[in-house]
């Protein structure tokens, strides 16, 4: 790996360039530049140090999903976040086990950025009933959750919030610094907690069937500033490029809600859905 020119964020990857204008500018919604697209956030993501260290240490203890070319994608959102805004508040919906909020948290660390990272999850597992009579039948009965099962809704039970504590002291961060609101997105509670809030950047990642992910669209969007960025995962069904894993079709579907709300669809990382809040 050749060294990187002096102050610049990435390691010289065929001059891939750290800043968001210029891979927007160049971004076509075609098959070739899709996959084009991940393949080079994937080699971004691994010949940084940084980046191909926290993604090997989600991927060795199973903490996370998606792709390591989201990684770069990130290092590259934050920066322009922090260039347009300043300080950037940035919330993740649907965390899991704490990948990317360890992630924001790392990078605005060793980059000084000022980030204040919110999330909101619900510490639990929602796990497949354990009898498989039982869900086969409600597979076959419930068109909501056959939804859920077809769009990974089932996670298991676990300590998520002692695993989230663990991933932030081996990378020496304070877990104490994340907002995080306890709950689901749809519950009356977490939406009075976040009702005042507005977010330069949101991650929706929680909810993949339709009307989870249209409830988030329809919640978080609003709460985006002009200028800022909502990161939709899971939504790349209906984009051309097939070497990239493409998310679930109810998630691309909610993305339609989007242009709606403002925002333009700038940028695609696999399965990693970039809309910017134009207006
Ligand atoms: C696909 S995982 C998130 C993965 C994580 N973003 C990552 O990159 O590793 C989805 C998470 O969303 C949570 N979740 C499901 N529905 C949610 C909702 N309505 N609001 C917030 N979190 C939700 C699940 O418990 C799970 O932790």
């Amino acid at each position: 790996m050749a060294a990187g020119p002096a102050g610049g964020l990435f390691p010289t990857v065929s001059a891939f360039p750290e800043e968001l204008a210029a891979h927007v500018a160049s971004y076509r919604n075609t098959a070739e530049h899709n996959e084009r697209v991940h393949r080079e956030f994937t080699a971004a993501a691994a010949a940084e140090p940084l980046l191909n260290d926290h993604r090997r240490h989600i991927e060795q203890h199973k903490l996370g999903y998606g792709d390591a070319a989201f990684h770069a994608m990130w290092k590259i959102l934050l920066l322009a976040a922090h260039q347009r805004f300043g300080r950037v508040d940035a919330l993740e919906v649907g965390v899991f086990k704490g990948q990317v909020i360890s992630l924001w948290a790392l990078l605005a660390k060793t980059h000084g950025w000022p980030v204040r990272v919110h999330a909101i999850t619900p510490l639990e597992g929602q796990a497949l009933p354990s009898s498989r009579w039982w869900s086969s039948l409600k597979f076959r009965l419930l068109p909501r959750y056959r939804e859920r099962v077809r769009s990974g809704g089932f996670y298991p039970d676990d300590d998520y919030e002692g695993i989230m504590r663990t991933l932030f002291a081996h990378f020496g961060l304070d877990f104490s610094d994340v907002r995080l609101v306890r709950g689901y997105s749809s519950e009356p509670a977490v939406r009075a907690a976040l009702q005042g809030d507005r977010f330069h950047l949101v991650y929706v990642d929680g909810d993949h069937t339709y009307d989870g992910a249209a409830g988030d669209v329809r919640l978080f969007g609003p709460k985006v500033v002009a200028g800022g960025w909502l990161v939709m995962d899971d939504a790349a069904f209906d984009l051309p490029g097939s070497t990239f894993w493409k998310g679930y079709e109810p998630v691309a579907r909610a993305c339609a809600l989007l242009p709606g709300l403002g925002f333009t669809n700038v940028l695609n990382v696999g399965h990693n859905r970039v809309f910017e809040k134009v207006r």
